[in-house]
């Protein structure tokens, strides 16, 4: 495999410094910093930037678009002005928010202008084993790779990113992630806002190490591979410590928790209270009035904040430890305590609203019809236990299984409502990812799920000694030979193998 030697260069230098030096970083670097949010954002760096609204071109009934994948560099803060590799598509890091309508066609040229293979992974959707983008659609230095498929899902938020086989980590670390907004008429019908990047906004939130230089840590060692890569400073859409100018009296925040392992329990600060409207795969029966919302590495949710009084709002968020110690696991994500393993609550994002109109519109009473999931309707159940062995090699295995690209561990009939339990034998909690499909939540341990998981999923956290079900059915595609994954969605437990294959047959 050829390397970005920039990249290479990284990873070197993060595995002389072990885990030791990274545990001194997090120690020494406070997540919020204090200013004044009425201070202006204009033409500052903190100005949150908007990834592009990307609509490709229409070419014979098919929506196309071109992506590249490239190399670029960015200074990511500290003290230093050092240059950091990243890695994007169109883009030096991150990418255009892609804009699909569900029912029509779409064709990517996706061309890898990287030294090292990648692939790019279209995260939510169904779609044929081959678009689908996983490690078996290698897309080596110099290649093009043109998927297509018909877009099925509901209007959400989805996004795209690498799922490059044993390097998913450090590839999303290194930027190459972005979001897509998929639109439908169910949606359209409803007064929400929609105006991409007026009162629509995606917030793509990431955590990075950044030393005093400037540089940016992707830490290896036993430390980062057991818990996962969090770091000490936040990204949202790339822009740290960010401000966005309101315009309107009413702002739909679209939130993708696209790190690598942290989980964040959001809130408004003054415990305002929010409306969330949609999970991963589209929007909720009907808005939940929150006091905050947790979302694990994968996961999304979609919030209406009422900025009508004109005063300043604050996005913020804890997040609760995982494993080791942390009994309970997320379980503790929805209390607030100070007293996680990993610090405090933080700041994601300042919201300012300026003059101009704060006029309160109207919030649909109902959004969608759902209806509740019907476990009578499947005709098997499906286990899948998720573990984590203890000592120096720590095995990261589903069903005692680790990740291996030469075997299929399910054979899934298409069509077919099944029930997946998945358990968890860790200390750790676990979001669990199915490629190819939107499940409902049937039951956590035997209760039904909270309200803001009542809708479409493609990630569900499943926390130590919790079994939940799921259930789904592959309505369309079968390919005996190509397999969709599953797996958890801490990208470092992927990479160390907690991920197995599927294929969908006739
Ligand atoms: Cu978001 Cu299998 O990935
Ligand atoms: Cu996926
Ligand atoms: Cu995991």
């Amino acid at each position: 495999m050829s390397v970005n030697p920039k990249l290479e260069q990284w990873t070197r230098r993060q595995t002389l410094r072990g885990a030791g030096g990274t545990a001194a970083l997090l120690a020494t670097a406070p997540l919020s910093a204090c200013y004044d949010p009425r201070a202006t954002a204009r033409q500052t760096s903190r100005s949150l930037a908007i990834p592009p609204l990307e609509r490709g071109s229409t070419i014979g009934g098919e929506r196309r678009f071109d992506l590249t994948l490239q190399k670029g560099e960015k200074a990511f803060g500290g003290a230093g002005t050092r240059l950091s590799p990243t890695v994007g598509i169109n883009a030096p890091y991150l990418g255009p928010t892609l804009e699909l309508r569900r029912g029509e066609k779409v064709r990517f040229n996706v061309r890898n202008k990287l030294d090292e293979s990648a692939t790019l992974h279209w995260h939510g959707f169904e779609l044929p084993a081959a678009a689908d983008g996983g490690p078996h659609q290698l897309i080596r230095p110099g290649e093009l790779w043109t998927p297509a498929f018909e877009v099925r899902q509901r209007a959400s938020l989805y996004w795209y990113h690498s799922h490059m086989h044993r390097r998913t980590g450090p590839q999303v670390y290194a930027w190459l992630a972005a979001p897509i907004y998929v639109r439908d008429e169910e949606e359209d019908r409803l007064d929400l806002p929609n105006e991409y990047g007026v009162d629509d906004i995606p917030l793509v939130v990431q955590d990075r190490i950044v030393e005093d230089n400037g540089s940016l840590i992707y830490p290896a060692g036993m430390h980062a591979r057991m818990m996962g890569v969090s770091g000490e400073r936040i990204f949202v859409n790339g822009t740290p410590d960010p401000v966005f100018e309101a315009t309107t009296g009413l702002l739909r925040l679209r939130l993708l928790n696209a790190s690598n392992a942290r989980f964040y329990n959001f809130f408004l600060d003054g415990d305002k209270p929010m409306e969330v409207i949609a999970s991963d795969g589209g929007l909720l029966d009907r808005p939940q009035r929150m006091r905050s919302v947790s979302l694990a590495p994968g996961e999304r949710a979609q919030l209406l904040v009422n900025l009508s009084d004109g005063s300043p709002v604050r996005l913020r968020a804890s997040s609760p430890g995982n494993g080791m110690g942390m009994m309970g696991g997320m379980g503790g994500m929805m209390d607030r305590s100070r007293t996680g393993a990993s610090g405090g609550d933080f700041t994601i994002l300042d919201i300012l609203p300026t003059s101009g109109s704060t006029k309160m519109r109207r919030i649909p009473a109902m959004l969608a019809k759902l209806q509740a999931p019907d476990p009578a309707l499947a005709v098997r159940t499906r286990r899948f236990t998720l573990n984590m062995g203890m000592g120096m090699m720590g095995r990261f295995t589903i069903n005692g299984e680790e990740m291996d690209m030469r075997v299929i561990n399910e054979n899934v009939p298409v069509n077919q409502w099944e029930i997946w339990e998945i358990g968890n034998t860790s200390m750790m909690a676990h979001p669990f990812h199915i490629h190819n499909v939107q499940f409902r939540i049937i039951d956590r341990n035997g209760r039904q799920p909270p309200p803001t998981e009542a809708g479409f999923k493609d990630t569900v956290v499943v926390s130590p000694s919790e079994r939940v079900r799921l259930l789904l059915r592959f309505e369309k595609y079968t390919d005996p030979d190509l397999p969709y994954m599953y797996h958890c969605h801490i990208l470092e437990h992927e990479d160390a193998g907690m991920m197995g294959q599927f294929v969908v047959t006739k």
